[in-house]
């Protein structure tokens, strides 16, 4: 395995994105896949090497191009980057930071939205950083705003150019009183990445609390910062003038583990996710056992499969400890093999349901309600960008041609074309290597019968 494979050359613009799948479908998915690292994780604690004055080794890293782009933009600012030995370790070694050159690092613009979080540990290592257009998948708007306002609190003086976003601290970056408008994750990560070597204490409030964040809490806690906690979503971090390098090993990825969970229930197979936990997937798994789904968890990891009819469901998705915005697209396939009436309630993000346009082509009996629907009593507070979508099962599915819009999207759609009947072509699956590892391997082990066509 290389964790710096093709994707990574091209700085995550192309990695194949164009790669066609021809997916012979109606086989049940059966066997073993290996969950790593939290691709929502790795990529931060990557960032967070930066801050530190000594070298980094982070574990269980994923072989994914989202991890290729902020590897080869760590690159460009002179940090090393290499293989440590053990599978799916790296050595980041930031002692030799320095300022990139505006084309090389204008080469990642549109790959990923991770390089916003390079503004706090840049500004500290060399009192600047610019900032290409962001990528990340297209599910909403996904403004950067409370990033901007933060940074400004802190001290940055913030510049915005065609190109991208100039930041500048002439007076050197300063402990604030932040208060989130939403518990952003990303935001959530600026305040801490910048934080934790400003002088004087931070303290953030509404901050997001996903397994995620307090995974990076951990890792820069390793560096030497000093971050607490309180009930409510404050976070206090004491700015310290020094950290060092860490030695990790990312927490799992449950959002890749959440995939393979669907997947086993959509196509009536069984998958034993190894390395999946259950106490960061308490949300999905009392789901999962509304639907009369079933799951044994095990040790060193938790096995999936439908075991019986499953029973419509009414999820919303939240901020954690919330059902997560990235579990509900895999688990609406499932949903499509449900008994009754299912609806999802997206209050994350604006635009998340367009995945379902193929699953309808397939034969899905899926209804979006762009403007949310007011039925039922709620969990999650109503927001003005929610969205429902009402699945009404259980429903044949049939192949189809079609093209993946993103990644937890373009997932869903190679699980919709294994349960259907027939043939699928499915486009555009490169994107699927943001966030999974090894898939197409992943898939031929569990017994899918497909080829790569294009
Ligand atoms: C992270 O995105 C994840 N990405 C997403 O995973 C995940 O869906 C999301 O958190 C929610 O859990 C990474 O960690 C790389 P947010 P992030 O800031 O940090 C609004 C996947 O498939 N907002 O919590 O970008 C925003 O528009 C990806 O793995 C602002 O209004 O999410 C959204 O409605 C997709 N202004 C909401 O907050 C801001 O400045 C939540 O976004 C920032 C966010």
């Amino acid at each position: 395995m290389t964790l710096l494979g093709e994707t990574a050359t091209t700085g995550g613009r192309k990695g194949g994105e164009g790669e066609v799948l021809a997916i012979r479908g109606g086989r049940a998915l059966r066997g073993t896949v290996e969950v790593l690292g939290a691709k929502n994780l790795v990529t931060k604690a990557m960032v967070a090497a930066l801050l530190g004055e000594s070298p980094s080794v982070l574990r269980d890293v994923p072989d994914i191009s989202d991890v290729a782009v902020v590897r080869s933009l760590l690159e460009v600012h002179g940090v090393r980057v290499e293989e440590a030995g053990e599978r799916g370790a790296l050595l980041l070694d930031p002692r030799d930071v320095e300022s990139a050159h505006m084309e090389e690092i204008d080469a990642h613009a549109g790959a990923s939205r991770i390089p916003i979080l390079f503004c706090g540990p840049l500004l500290h290592r060399l009192g600047q950083a610019f900032i290409p257009d962001l990528g990340g998948c297209r599910i909403g708007d996904r403004p950067i705003d409370f990033h901007l306002d933060a940074l400004r609190k802190f001290g940055a003086v913030v510049e915005k150019l065609p190109s991208g976003i100039r930041l500048s601290a002439p007076r050197g970056l300063h402990g604030a009183n932040i208060h989130l408008p939403y518990p952003s994750v990303g935001a959530t990560e600026q305040v801490l990445l910048t934080a934790v070597r400003a002088e004087g204490t931070t303290e953030l409030r509404n901050a997001a609390i996903e397994p995620e964040i307090m995974d990076l809490i951990a890792v820069l806690q390793k560096m030497g910062a000093i971050i607490s906690y309180e009930p409510n979503r404050v976070v206090l971090i004491e700015g310290v003038p020094r950290l060092e390098g860490y030695d990790h090993r990312a927490i799992f990825d449950r959002n890749e583990a959440a995939s393979w969970a669907s997947a086993a229930i959509a196509t009536d197979g069984e998958i034993f996710v190894a390395g999946a936990q259950q106490q960061e997937m308490l949300t999905f798994l009392n789901v999962l056992r509304k639907t009369g789904a079933g799951f044994e968890i095990r040790e060193d990891g938790i096995l999936f499969r439908r075991g019986g009819d499953l029973r419509g469901v009414t999820v919303e998705t939240d901020v954690h400890p919330g059902f997560m915005t990235d579990w509900q697209q895999p688990l609406i396939v499932a949903l499509t093999q449900a008994q009754g009436r299912s609806v999802v309630h997206e209050t994350v993000y604006e635009n998340r349901f367009g995945f379902t346009q193929a699953l309808v082509q397939m034969g899905a009996d899926i209804t979006v309600y762009p403007h949310g629907l007011q039925e039922g009593p709620r969990r999650v507070p109503r927001r003005s960008l929610e969205q429902a979508a009402v699945i009404t099962g259980p429903t044949s599915l049939r192949g189809a041609d079609i093209t993946v819009p993103d990644l937890r999207g373009g997932y869903s759609h190679v699980i919709a074309a294994l349960t259907a009947e027939g043939e699928s072509t499915v486009r555009n699956i490169g994107i699927i290597r943001r966030g999974y590892a090894d898939f197409l391997d992943k898939l031929s082990a569990l017994g899918a019968d497909f080829d790569v066509v294009g």
